[in-house]
C-alpha cells in the first residue's frame, strides 16, 4: 500500500484531481470508457473543485467516464440538499462534460432497495468493473457506509448506520440526529476491493485514528478501511494533520519513500 503525506489539504487536493485526470486521460476512450467510483464527504471536495477546474482549462474531458457512486441514503429525495445525488451534481457533475447517461448513483428511493442494489453490482460487471475508486473514510474507519463489524468481502446492500455516523453526519442536518437518516444503500467491502485501484482521501484530525488503524494495524472489520492492506494497488493520500496518530517513524519512512511524488504533480 502507497501512503502519501502532504503537507495540507489544499495540496493533497491537487495532486489527487491530478493522478485521476492522468489516468482517465491514458485510459479513456469510447470503446472503453474509464470507470471510475466516486464519494461523497467533505474529504473529497478539494479534489472535485481542483478536477472542475483541469476540466475549465481544457486538460480533460469526462466524455468517456462512466461513475459509480459508493452510498446513498434510503428515503431522502435526490433533490434534498444532504442527498448524495445532490452533493454530486452540486460539486462535480454540473460542471463538467460527462453523459448524463454515464452517471450512476444508488437509489434509495427504490420500491425494491434489495433489487436496487443487486442491479447496480451487476452494471458495474457490465462496463468491465471499476478502474479506480475514489473514497473517502468516517471517523470510525468506515469506507463507504461499511460500519464496523461489516463483512470485509460485503457486496451492495442496506445498511443501518450507527451512532458515530449518525452524530458525525448530523453537521449537514442542522446538528439534529434525528433529521439524519437512519439507513443507507452503500457497495460493500468487496465490491471497492474489487476495483483495480484504490484511492483513499483521508484529512484532519478526526480521522488521526482511523488511520492510524488502517496503516500500523492488522486488517480488522472494526476498521473496515484496513481492508485496503490487502489490493494489490492500495494508495491513502492524507494531509499531515490526520497523522497525528501514527509512529513518528512510520510518517518519515513514508514521506521518504514517497518524496518523489509528493513533490511532483502526476503529469497530464
Ligand atoms: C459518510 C460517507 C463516507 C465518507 C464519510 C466521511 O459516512 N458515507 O463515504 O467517507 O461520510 O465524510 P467526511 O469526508 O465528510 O468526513
Amino acid at each position: 500500500m502507497r501512503i502519501l503525506i502532504f503537507d495540507d489539504y489544499k495540496k493533497l487536493s491537487h495532486w489527487v484531481a491530478h493522478y485521476v485526470c492522468a489516468k482517465i486521460n491514458a485510459q479513456a476512450t469510447p470503446q472503453k470508457p474509464f470507470v471510475l467510483g466516486l464519494p461523497t464527504g467533505s474529504s473529497p471536495i478539494g479534489t472535485y473543485q481542483a478536477m472542475v477546474e483541469l476540466y475549465k482549462q481544457k486538460k480533460v474531458s469526462f466524455k468517456n467516464v462512466i461513475t459509480f457512486n459508493m452510498d446513498e441514503y434510503v428515503g431522502l429525495p435526490e433533490n434534498h440538499p444532504q442527498s448524495y445525488h445532490y452533493f454530486m451534481h452540486h460539486h462535480l457533475f454540473d460542471h463538467i462534460d460527462i453523459p448524463r447517461e454515464n452517471i450512476n448513483i444508488l437509489n434509495g428511493n427504490a420500491p425494491d432497495l434489495e433489487a436496487e442494489c443487486r442491479s447496480y453490482e451487476e452494471r458495474m460487471k457490465q462496463y468491465g468493473g471499476i478502474d479506480l475508486f475514489l473514497g473517502g473514510i468516517g471517523p470510525d474507519g468506515h469506507i463507504a457506509f461499511n460500519e464496523p463489524g461489516s463483512s470485509l468481502t460485503s457486496r451492495t446492500r442496506i445498511k443501518t448506520l450507527t451512532y458515530d455516523t449518525l452524530v458525525a453526519n448530523s453537521r449537514f442536518f442542522d446538528n439534529d440526529i434525528s433529521k439524519v437518516p437512519r439507513t443507507a444503500l452503500t457497495v460493500g467491502v468487496g465490491t471497492v476491493m474489487d476495483a483495480r485501484e484504490v484511492l483513499i482521501i483521508i484529512s484532519g484530525y478526526s480521522k488521526s485514528r482511523a488511520l492510524q488503524h488502517a496503516v500500523e494495524g492488522g486488517v480488522n472489520h472494526m476498521w473496515t478501511v484496513s481492508m485496503l492492506q490487502l489490493h494489490q494497488h492500495g494508495i491513502i493520500c492524507c494531509d499531515e494533520e490526520s497523522t497525528m496518530e501514527l509512529k513518528v517513524g512510520t510518517v518519515r519512512y513514508f514521506k521518504d519513500i514517497e518524496n518523489h511524488s509528493l513533490n511532483n504533480l502526476p503529469k497530464l
